[in-house]
């Protein structure tokens, strides 16, 4: 089933190359208010550090990020080429990393480059594409967080811009969210989920994930939360331990950290551990983002067809030769149809929260 998501990374370069953002492709987009961990997540989704965090406002420009697993082999070919860590890719030009600090100094000049060095935001998006063995095939988007008060250049309105700014990508309805939202405060509160409610109000398209487990008062537990009996989250509720900032500034590395997490779902949530966790948050939304594709296709396929009348509309307009993308993009989404769709049997599935498991069950 993994096979499904090249075509669709391969139809969102298509749609680059194109230039058009007429049709837009599933992603999973990440929400939340800030410093809720919206970059930790992500990063240790990927599996690498190359992410901007910390505390105060550090993603201040929408990050578009295209995960690629390739294997260990073709790995080694696309290094010869220069390929291996990843690519920012700029409005006409992209940058090639084999070292992953280099991409997050990367993101940080770019990030100054539209947004100052004073905490302003942009909605520019930065691309970048990750080749790995490690990685699932997702698309992700990081956005900068919730905040209320400005501070350095920020503007006034500074909450309604970065509302506006999560918006434009969430309520796309080709968007999985995920909504961040820290164990240490009221989920009543949660900023993640109401953004999500907005777009979403069912529930169809939203997964909840607990962070910083880890930081709850003595004598609590996210328990109750991460059953789903405080507030009932459809696609299900994981609860994930990312890494402090101490872990940080002493550069404890992500695997100690994936380890660390497991024992510590193990010791405290014995019930849950097996579907909490930054690893079962990865399966989870790869499964999830693979049926949101099937489900999406129909709508797709008709876009394309739209693009190509006002392309052929345009050619005959101009009386003389130009080249024809959307034929292209016709090709692969009826091949994508055709050839991968078919092959997911049975009825769509769906997710189920249950008292019993709390977290997400799926079901076939
Ligand atoms: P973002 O602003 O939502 O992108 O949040 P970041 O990922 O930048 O994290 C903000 C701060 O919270 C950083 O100092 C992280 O180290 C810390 N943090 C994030 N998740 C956790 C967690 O699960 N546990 C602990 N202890 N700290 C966390
Ligand atoms: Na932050
Ligand atoms: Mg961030």
């Amino acid at each position: 089933m993994e096979t499904l998501i090249p075509i669709i990374n391969r139809l969102q370069e298509v749609f680059l190359t194109v230039g058009t953002d007429v049709i837009q492709l599933p992603q999973i987009v990440v929400v939340g208010s800030q410093s809720s961990g919206k970059s930790s997540v992500l990063e240790s989704l990927v599996g690498r550090d190359f992410l901007p965090r910390g505390s105060g406002i550090v993603t201040r420009r929408p990050l578009v990020l295209q995960l690629i697993n390739v294997a260990p082999l073709e790995q080694r070919r696309q290094a010869e080429h220069g390929m291996m860590g990843g690519e920012i890719m700029h409005w006409r030009w992209m940058l090639v990393f084999a070292d992953f600090a280099e991409i997050r100094s990367e993101i940080e000049k770019e990030t100054e480059r539209s947004s100052g060095d004073n905490k302003g935001i942009s909605p520019e998006p930065i691309h970048l594409k990750i080749f790995s063995p490690k990685v699932l095939n997702l698309t992700l988007v990081d956005l900068p967080g919730i905040t209320k008060v400005p501070v350095g250049d920020q503007p006034e309105d500074i909450e309604a811009q970065v509302y506006e700014m999560i918006q434009s990508f969430i309520s796309n309805p080709n968007s999985l969210i995920l909504a961040v939202s820290p164990a240490n405060s009221d989920l009543a509160t949660s900023e993640a989920l109401k953004l999500a409610r907005d777009v979403d109000p069912e529930g169809r398209r939203t997964l909840l994930v607990v962070s910083k487990l880890d930081l709850m008062d003595a004598g609590t537990d996210a328990l109750e939360v991460l059953l789903g009996r405080v507030i009932p989250v459809r696609l299900g509720i994981i609860g994930v331990v990312n890494r402090s900032q101490h872990d940080i500034n002493t550069q404890k590395s992500l695997e100690d950290s994936l380890r660390g997490e497991q024992a510590f779902l193990q010791r405290h949530y014995p019930s849950l551990a097996a579907r909490c966790g930054s690893r079962y948050l990865a399966r989870t939304l790869s499964r999830l983002l693979m049926h949101h594709i099937r489900d999406c296709l129909p709508e797709l396929k008709s876009r394309v067809t739209a693009l190509s009348g006002q392309y052929q509309a345009r050619l005959s307009g101009y009386g003389q030769p130009v080249e024809d993308h959307s034929a292209t993009l016709l090709q692969i989404v009826t091949k994508f149809a055709s050839d991968y769709c078919n092959t997911i049997e049975g009825t769509p599935r769906y997710i189920q929260t249950t008292e019993l498991c709390g977290g997400a069950r799926i079901c076939y």
